[in-house]
């Protein structure tokens, strides 16, 4: 199948030029699985701007130059053939006389010849593989080659994507390439078996520099030949004129990598990827928009995922990180068909807490880390301090003594004491001692802070515990009373059970849950000794803290408790 573009001017005076569907070889009806561009759009030249398929191939029919899409002819799902007019564009005026030639250049009705060379899928060399003689249609081994990949020499090699036995679908990606101004992969030029990778990452190479060895059906004859080439066609090179390569990353002239600018989108799977069944210009629409398209289902021609699915699945992923949506919905169910019931509204508190709830919960991956600390000496030292506290106004509770205990377990190991920074890549350590504590009000849970707690002794922790809490119970905490915490204690230990799973207040990436301590029988060597064990609970956000970090975190902050002599200095 030949394939070109074709066009002719609408109004010999004006720089409009229509686009219509090239020789597409004995089909007649053929369909239109994607536009690829909207009115209004600027396109450069070789851009596709439908997508065609037929049960051979897919093809994209591209731009014969650059200008503005002033309308355009034909939808999805529409059949075109051969002359179809798909679009009118906008081209820049050659003016004057030059407009004769130009429109002489431009004007190819019957896609002769010279158009054809110029737009038709790339010549083998082109295309970036060295096929050796065989016999037509035959299996045979192919070089995959560099193509021409412009001004660039020595261009490092980023992925491997394939490895040796894989078998490939045309286009799929072999290696990406970077060069300062974009990553691209470097596609099959036929479907087949990867036979031997001789290239690596970090490698350099060059045009002609061979990546890989494939075995692949290529027809021969004429005929075999004619849809041979269309099959090459699919692999896209036609919206790039010499269109081997297809660019998949690009860097902005500051040379940032965009990579880092997609927000809450995740990790493309490169192998996936490079599999996926889409065009190359929807790959290239994908990567621009960080789209996984191992993610994306594809509504087109055998699952083809087009422009379209793109777009919608962006959306959703847009939607998601806005809302909640994108997760699994609990079902909506009826409760009133199972018995009586009563609607009440949610209090002020819990409408707050429950999406930062449920945005820690669902952002970053929990872990418990249990253990426990004999607190027998600590409760003594705290109930030798208790009257004296009460001769104050202070109530002295095991959690004045865990709150500055946390402060030297945080000195310790100061990841504790950080929250990951939003590009994913830093953390943020905090050189202060602010810690919050959870506080069960009629009203729900909230969280008071109290700061600089290394500066404070238990006496003063003890105390502005009690007044916070008070104020939590009244309803009288303010803004600046529950703000910079970097880490967080939750006790149940006045009301009892042994062990709990408390959710990291994010962006903290860690939170303490504490039981109700009870005498225990603990071995010492000889003898079982009755010691008052406090159960320990240490969530933790697993991006940022190891499980062997947090043993150690627990098992630090028990023998601190243990020794409690520091903590009432
Ligand atoms: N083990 C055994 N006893 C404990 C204990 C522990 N870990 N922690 C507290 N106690 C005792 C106290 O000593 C006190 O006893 P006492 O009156 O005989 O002296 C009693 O339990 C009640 O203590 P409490 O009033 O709860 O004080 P506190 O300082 O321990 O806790 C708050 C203060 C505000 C944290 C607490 O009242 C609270 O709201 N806890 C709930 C937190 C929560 O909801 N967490 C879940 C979040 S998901």
């Amino acid at each position: 199948m030949k394939f070109g573009y074709n066009l002719e001017k609408g109004n010999p005076m004006a720089d409009k030029i229509q686009v219509k569907v090239p020789d597409i070889g004995d089909f007649d009806a053929v369909e239109v699985i994607d536009v690829l561009v909207s009115e209004g759009d600027s396109v450069e030249a070789e851009d596709g701007l439908i997508t065609l398929e037929t049960d051979k191939a897919a093809m994209d029919v591209p731009a014969p130059e650059a200008g503005k899409v002033v309308s355009l002819k034909v939808s999805a799902g529409d059949k075109v053939a051969e002359g179809t007019v798909i679009a009118e564009l906008e081209v820049a005026g050659d003016g004057g006389s030059d407009e004769g030639a130009s429109a002489d250049d431009r004007d190819s009705g019957d896609a002769g010849e010279s158009e054809a060379s110029a737009t038709d899928a790339p010549s083998e060399e082109a295309s970036g593989d060295r096929e050796k003689a065989a016999p037509a249609g035959e299996r045979k081994e192919v070089e995959i080659t560099v193509p021409d990949i412009g001004d660039f020499d020595e261009v490092e090699l980023i992925d491997v994507l394939v490895s040796e036995g894989d078998e490939v679908e045309e286009e799929q990606g072999i290696v990406t390439l970077e060069t300062d101004k974009a990553a691209m992969d470097v596609p099959a030029p036929h479907a087949g078996t990867i036979k031997s990778v001789k290239v690596k990452a970090g490698d350099k190479v060059s045009e002609g520099s061979v990546v890989a060895v494939m075995e692949a059906l290529v027809g021969g004859g004429e005929s075999e030949a004619a849809a041979d080439s269309a099959s090459s066609e699919s692999v896209a090179p036609a919206t790039t004129g010499k269109g081997e390569v297809v660019a998949t990353e690009t860097r902005d002239t500051a040379g940032t990598d965009k990579r880092a600018d997609r927000g809450s989108l995740q990790a493309i799977d490169e192998s996936g990827f490079a599999k996926a069944h889409a065009t190359p210009s929807v790959r290239r629409f994908a990567r621009e928009l960080g789209a996984d398209l191992v993610k994306i289902h594809g509504s087109g021609y055998k699952g083809r995922i087009t422009h379209e699915d793109v777009k919608k699945w962006v959306k959703s992923q847009l939607r998601g990180a806005g809302g909640g949506a994108g997760l699994p919905q609990v079902p909506e169910i009826d409760h009133s068909k199972f018995g009586d019931v009563e609607r009440v509204p949610l209090g002020r508190i819990k409408k707050i807490s429950g999406p930062r709830l449920q945005a820690s919960w669902v952002n970053a991956p929990h872990v418990t880390q249990h253990d426990d600390a004999d607190i027998t000496k600590m409760d003594a030292v705290r109930k030798a301090l208790k009257s004296d506290a009460e001769s104050m106004g202070i109530k002295m509770t095991p959690l004045a003594f865990i709150m500055k205990a946390c402060v030297h377990a945080l000195r310790e190991f100061p990841d504790f004491n950080s929250s990951l920074d939003p590009d994913g890549e830093h953390l943020i350590m905090k050189k202060y001692f602010h810690l919050g504590f959870a506080a069960d009000t009629p009203n729900g849970l909230v969280v008071p802070v109290i700061r600089d707690v290394d500066e404070k002794n238990v006496f003063d922790v003890a105390r502005e515990l009690g007044e916070l809490a008070e104020k939590a119970r009244n309803g009288k905490l303010q803004q600046k009373h529950m703000q910079g915490a970097c880490f967080t204690v939750s006790s149940l230990g006045g009301i009892g059970g042994t062990a709990f799973t408390p959710i990291v207040n994010a962006p903290e990436v860690a939170i303490l849950g504490v039981s109700k301590a009870e005498m225990k029988p603990v071995w010492n060597g000889q003898d079982f000794e009755p010691r008052l064990t406090l159960p320990l609970s240490l969530s933790y956000d697993h991006r940022v803290i190891d499980g062997a970090a947090a043993a150690r975190f627990t098992r630090y902050l028990a023998d601190v408790l243990a020794d409690c002599r520091n903590l009432v200095m």
